[in-house]
């Protein structure tokens, strides 16, 4: 099944498990709407090439540590774009879910999908139980505090920035989580694979920088000018636009470089220079290309 199927019918049975009867109906279908139709779906399509490139001996488990790591990262959205975060209108072009249903929807939705992801993993049939729990606590690791997303928007209540820790905790940890899980599901070990999920995560903040200074809203399908307009420290406002870009190549590099050895290297190192064509903004892209190995 091609890994966009498996993503989506996972997705679809954890949601729709979290919608049965009799329960507010409102809030079931706010649930739908902050997971559906999506975005890129990046994080959970690394974890699954991740556990497809480790041989991918656990394919229930890991199509849902595949749900359970999106679902985290649509709340975090829901969140964030709260008025006392963002404060944004749109997000993946349509109204953000507080705008479409209320700020308390949003605040239940974003708590609902937290929790429904981490039931998602432990229901996973067909895996040993310590395979779960391991997931289990790599997703906890990566989304609360003092490493995960939690902590990432932690700094922003910070008066000092450190923006290196800012951007591994808020951005670069999911992105972690993506790989450390899918070496799980696939039955590694998932310490050799930090250094690849946290290379793709820093380039992933650094070509977000820049899609939000260069990019119009109706294209990003989410406003722009959001760094700016908060006084965030960001990649552009700090190396510049030249700079920015040089810094996400030479990541990206490091990224190939990285991949542990395992049976399906080749197919990963294919699947991350796909990455980099769909998270650079278009006006970089060839010079950024240019610069990673095999290309
Ligand atoms: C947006 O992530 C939030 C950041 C961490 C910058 P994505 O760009 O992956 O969002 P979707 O899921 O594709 O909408
Ligand atoms: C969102 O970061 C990252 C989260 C942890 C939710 P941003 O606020 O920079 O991302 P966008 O621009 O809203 O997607
Ligand atoms: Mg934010
Ligand atoms: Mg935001």
């Amino acid at each position: 099944m091609p890994l966009k199927s498996r993503i989506d019918s996972a997705l679809t049975a954890a949601i729709s498990g979290a919608q049965a009867k009799p329960s507010p109906t409102r809030l079931a279908s706010a649930l739908h709407y902050a997971v559906t139709p999506g975005g890129a779906r990046i994080r959970p399509t690394i974890l699954l090439s991740v556990a497809m490139a480790c041989g991918d001996r656990n394919p229930q488990l890991a199509d849902a540590a595949a749900a359970a790591l999106e679902i985290i990262h649509c709340a975090s959205l829901v969140h964030d774009d709260l008025p006392c975060f963002d404060d944004a209108d749109i997000r993946r072009g349509k109204p953000s879910l507080h705008r479409a249903y209320s700020e308390p929807l949003a605040i239940l939705t974003g708590d609902s999908l937290i929790i429904l992801a981490f039931e998602t993993i432990a229901r996973a049939k067909g895996a040993p139980p310590e395979l779960a729990l391991e997931l289990v606590l790599a997703l906890a690791k990566r989304t609360g505090m003092p490493f995960g997303i939690c902590a990432g928007q932690g700094w922003e209540s910070e008066e000092k920035v450190d923006l290196s820790a800012y951007h591994l905790a808020k951005t670069g940890a999911l992105f972690v989580a993506a790989t450390e899980m899918g070496a799980i599901a696939g039955g590694h070990d998932s310490e050799p694979w930090v250094e690849l999920g946290a290379r793709i995560g820093e380039a992933f903040q650094v070509a977000d920088d820049l899609r939000d200074a260069l990019m119009d809203q109706e294209t990003l399908g989410k406003p722009v000018g959001q760094d700016d307009l908060h006084g965030r420290p960001n990649a552009v406002s700090a190396f510049g636009v030249e700079g920015a870009t040089q810094r996400l190549r030479d990541i990206l590099a490091g990224a190939i470089a990285s991949i542990p050895s395992c049976p399906g290297e080749a197919a990963l190192a294919h699947m991350v220079r796909a990455t980099a064509d769909q998270i650079i903004p278009k006006a970089t892209a060839a010079q950024a290309r240019s610069a990673i190995p095999g290309e």
